[in-house]
């Protein structure tokens, strides 16, 4: 790549999160915000940490007001920023509450996939979404927005880079900063992934789109360069490849932090 072609990437680190929502044990607040430190040690500016959602659902990230109450009071984590999932507005006092200063909210492409995730179809999931945004924006929260299943879903089937669109729009008009392409079951090929930012790149900037691997299909890595060679520079991704959705039978870990790094340190 010539000098006049390169351009800065951010990753987004979703290991805390996307990575240990999906492991069987459970670990404790203190181990949780170890392996924060270590990450911010790295260099990592952009931490997504957690989420405020039904502690049955996901038992994992239960403590998630502790480990903001360990990350405000750290020196270390200063600078740095830090997100929460939100699916709601009990989600969203949660997050206030424990002084979180940037949310991402969730939907998919997929009824069927919604309603195992977070109870809602899709136009009721972007009606809470509403509240959460209208309630996040009173309170000086960014937003980010994520579209999940936009490669397809394992209850549904395909998903139409129309769906993809729509939701995105939805996303943006509801105060999202930037909206977050998510092949959630690591099913995206390069061929589908152009296809699907040549759309995005027709209708918004894509400064403000990113993409969210997970590498079921072992194309995680090819679909991350085939994004950035159409313009993406904002990459989700998780260390050491930890990650999956409980709620999307076959979704296995996110594209691995460590991997991205090699692939932008060789551009
Ligand atoms: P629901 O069961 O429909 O909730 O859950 P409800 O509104 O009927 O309330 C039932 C009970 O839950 C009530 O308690 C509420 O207070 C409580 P009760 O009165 O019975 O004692 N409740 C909550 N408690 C704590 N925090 C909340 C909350 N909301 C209600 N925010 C809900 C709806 C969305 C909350 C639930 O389905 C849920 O928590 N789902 C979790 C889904 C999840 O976290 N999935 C993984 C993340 S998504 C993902 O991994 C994909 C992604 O990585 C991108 C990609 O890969 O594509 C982001
Ligand atoms: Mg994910």
């Amino acid at each position: 790549m010539s000098e006049k072609n390169c351009r800065n990437v951010r990753i987004v680190e979703v290991g805390p999160r996307d990575g240990l929502q999906n492991e069987k044990k459970i670990l404790s607040t203190a181990d949780k915000f170890l392996l924060v430190e270590k990450l911010v040690s790295c260099g990592i500016k952009h931490i997504e940490a957690t989420s405020f959602v039904r502690a049955p659902r996901i038992p994992q990230l239960a403590d998630a007001e502790d480990l903001f109450a360990f990350i405000n009071r750290s020196p270390q984590c200063e600078g740095v920023h830090f997100s929460a999932l939100v699916p709601n507005m009990k989600g969203l006092e949660a997050a206030i509450s424990a002084d979180v200063k940037e949310i991402a909210v969730f939907t998919a492409t997929s009824d069927a996939f919604n309603l195992k995730n977070i109870n809602a179809t899709v136009e009721e999931s972007l009606q809470r979404i509403s509240l959460v945004c209208a309630g996040a924006k009173k309170e000086g929260m960014k937003i980010r927005g994520y579209v999940s299943t936009a490669f397809g879903c394992p209850y549904g089937g395909d998903a139409t880079v129309a769906s993809v669109i729509k939701i995105s729009r939805d996303l943006f008009h509801m105060g999202a900063y930037e909206v977050v392409i998510g092949d959630t079951i690591g099913i995206a090929t390069p061929g589908k992934v152009v296809n699907v930012v040549r759309a995005l790149r027709d209708n918004f900037s894509l400064k403000n789109i990113a993409m969210h691997f997970h590498d079921t299909g072992k194309m995680a890595i090819a679909n991350t360069l085939a994004a950035f060679e159409e313009g993406i520079t904002v990459f989700d991704a998780s260390v050491g490849g930890l990650g999956g959705c409980p709620y999307a039978k076959s979704a296995s870990g996110n594209v691995a932090t460590e991997d991205l790094l090699r692939l932008f340190d060789s551009l």
